[in-house]
């Protein structure tokens, strides 16, 4: 079967990130061409360091991992060791990476990626702060038009802020990247916190993982146990919100998903806004939409589908 996806995760790992780096490994329509770290939830070390810690984990060693960006374009990192622990990805014991890095930057290999590869044949997949991608965008405007799509994971709505009042995390570190990712033209899919807080984890969902009996079951039912009690305390949750790896279920299952496309912009100088996705989801603007916005998923299909597809890996 050739490969319905080509794409390029870009991401922060993160106990979440890493189900999305995994339900990628494990799908056959899914042809990963690279993982591309960034600052975020823990320093750029780190999440470089994980993005190959989770290959390794999924018998992947191969595919390439760059380092990006270890800053926000204008802000100072704001980190999330309060959701992810001090490693970012706390709950499960690991070895180091045997599979080097790869000695380009991230930002350069997007952009070599995009240029080289047909136009419209690439997805990249942002799971992270949006600094990569608006760098590459900045640095190098010709990628724009040969993007397919951008399917990232950011920003909220009628969910409000889980870092701010008013801000999701991704977008919150960088305002300013993702104003130049939604002002970029290429065609965007939104997974925000209005769509990944329905996609919640359960005692019985996290023991469908651990009940795989592999490797790779083990691990993520350790890495949820540790990153749900964030949003148990937080909201009076039942679990935790599995955020990123919504982005993936949608490259194969859209169906499991709805919203609207609609206009989105960012709010860069709120001084209690900055990182607000000021989302145009009544339509009371004459701003063109730029955005597909997803708010509803059927939360069921999607553990069904991840469940199944971790239970592929070892
Ligand atoms: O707000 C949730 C997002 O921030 C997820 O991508 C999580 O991994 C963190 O990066
Ligand atoms: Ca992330």
């Amino acid at each position: 079967m050739s490969p319905e996806h080509r794409i390029i995760i870009d991401t922060d790992p993160g106990q979440d990130d890493a189900l999305a780096i995994l339900l990628a490994l494990a799908s056959p329509e899914i042809e990963l061409l690279g993982i591309t770290a960034v600052a975020g939830n823990v320093p750029l070390p780190l999440t470089a360091r994980n993005a190959r810690v989770v290959c390794e984990l999924a018998g992947s060693p191969d595919v390439p991992v760059f380092a990006g960006c270890d800053r926000p374009m204008k802000r100072p990192l704001v980190t999330a060791e309060h959701v992810h622990g001090k490693t970012g990805l706390d709950g499960a014991d690991l070895p180091d990476p045997a599979m080097p890095l790869q000695p380009v930057h991230a930002v350069d290999f997007l952009i070599r990626t995009l240029r080289e590869q047909v136009a419209g044949s690439v997805t990249l997949v942002p799971i992270g702060p949006l600094t990569n991608i608006a760098t590459a965008l900045q640095r190098a405007p010709d990628i724009a038009p040969r993007a397919a799509r951008i399917v990232m994971m950011g920003g909220a709505y009628f969910e409000v802020g889980n870092i701010t009042p008013a801000a999701e995390f991704n977008i919150h570190v960088d305002p300013e990247a993702a104003e130049i990712v939604f002002s970029s033209g290429i065609p965007i899919t939104v997974v925000p916190l209005d769509a990944t807080h329905q996609a919640i984890t359960t005692r019985s969902r996290v023991d469908a993982f651990r009940a795989l009996g592999t490797a790779t079951g083990r691990a993520v039912a350790g890495w949820l146990d540790f990153f749900e009690r964030f949003d148990v305390e937080k909201y009076g949750a039942e679990g935790g919100p599995l955020h990123d790896p919504c982005t993936i279920a949608w490259l194969l299952r859209p169906g499991l998903f709805a919203g609207r496309e609609i206009n989105v912009e960012i709010e860069t100088e709120g001084r209690f806004t900055a990182g607000m996705t000021v989302a145009d989801w009544w339509g009371v603007t004459d701003r063109a939409p730029n955005a597909l916005f997803l708010r509803d998923v059927d939360a069921d299909g999607f553990f069904s589908l991840l469940t199944e597809r971790l239970a592929r890996l070892r």
